[in-house]
């Protein structure tokens, strides 16, 4: 019995990679993502529209999110600013064991084609700084400063999702660890390529965490899987793109609300760049549903884990579907 709850929880735990790949060319259709406009003053509103959209889609975009568009646009200079070094100077940051660091990824196959840097955000304590660039030297005053924002909007969303679903606001956020919630910001560099029927700047997948924050550079590519299709997100200059992952959503509210499967299209002109920061409780973390979303009607469907051994289940399912694993 137990046996059998531990195959059906990791089977549910991940999305069905080999069908979609298998199925899908890369073209998508435009349908409208929600987007989601937070200088609205009615915050019931708010709360309804962000719990709808995580529900129907796992993913939208909000507008007038309360970061300074300025510090946005530095942190995507300095970002691209480090791409443009040569390669010897990139690898100063290289990646060792763990997986922070630079790499360059476009000898793997044609699924995750690129070029990444990884490296933590948050709590001070976890930072290891010998994975940030020196070069640009603004570098780390503008990754700080964009740092401060995504802790205060990813509470203000987790807050609203709380709230939505009947939770006290800091519901969420304490599930997640509060202040020692793990931020960790991937910086994706996808050149263009003439190939794009064939390959795949990230490959389908959804986010592991609990929820990521995601900036582009103007160049579309993003896709999400709903309803059987493939479809492409609008770029809104300045919007934030929230995509709600495994851990906190499916996990903790037992599947109530959607990890969406997603993917990136590399551009056949256009160098593509985009800024995810993930949001995930501590490795030693214990997740699972949540009380106030299991009850005799409503069986949790998620073993309660260990968060770092849900990380290995789902990388070993990654690496069955012949995904490279980083
Ligand atoms: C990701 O999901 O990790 C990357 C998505 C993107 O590049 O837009
Ligand atoms: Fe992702």
């Amino acid at each position: 019995m137990e046996e059998e709850r531990d195959h059906n929880a990791s089977e549910s735990s991940l999305p069905s990679l080999s069908k979609q790949l298998e199925s899908s060319t890369l073209g998508g259709s435009a349908v409208d993502v929600p987007v989601v406009d937070l200088s609205v003053s009615d915050e019931d509103f708010l709360v309804r529209e962000v719990v709808k959209a995580s529900e129907e889609w796992g993913v939208f975009q909000v507008v007038n999110h309360g970061i300074p568009t300025e510090l946005m646009r530095q942190l995507q200079m300095v970002g691209t600013q480090f791409f443009e070094l040569p390669d010897a100077e990139k690898e100063t940051v290289a990646k060792e064991e763990d997986f922070e660091g630079y790499k360059k990824n476009y000898l793997g196959g044609i699924n995750n084609w690129d070029e990444h840097l990884f490296h933590r955000l948050s709590p001070p304590s976890i930072i290891n700084y010998k994975y940030w660039p020196k070069n640009p030297p603004q570098y780390r005053e503008v990754t700080e400063e964009y740092t401060k924002h995504m802790k205060r909007l990813t509470e203000k969303i987790l807050g609203w999702l709380s709230e939505g679903l009947g939770l006290q606001r800091e519901t969420f956020t304490q599930s997640i660890g509060g202040d020692t919630a793990e931020y960790v910001l991937r910086v994706n560099f996808y050149p263009p390529t003439q190939d794009t029927e064939l390959v795949i700047g990230a490959a389908a997948h959804s986010d592991m965490g609990a929820i990521a924050l995601l900036i582009p550079n103007e160049v579309p590519g993003l896709q999400a899987f709903k309803d059987e299709q493939w479809l492409d997100l609008d770029y809104i200059d300045s919007a934030v793109v929230v995509i709600i992952g495994d851990q906190l959503m499916v996990w903790m509210t037992n599947g109530r609300l959607k990890n969406v499967l997603h993917r990136a299209k590399s551009d056949k002109d256009k160098l593509r760049i985009s800024w995810p920061v993930f949001v995930a409780p501590r490795a030693d973390m214990s997740v699972g549903p949540l009380p106030e979303f299991t009850g005799d009607e409503n069986p949790p469907k998620f073993e309660t884990l260990i968060y770092n051994d849900y990380i290995d289940q789902k990388i070993r399912g990654w690496a069955l579907e012949d995904l490279p694993v980083y």
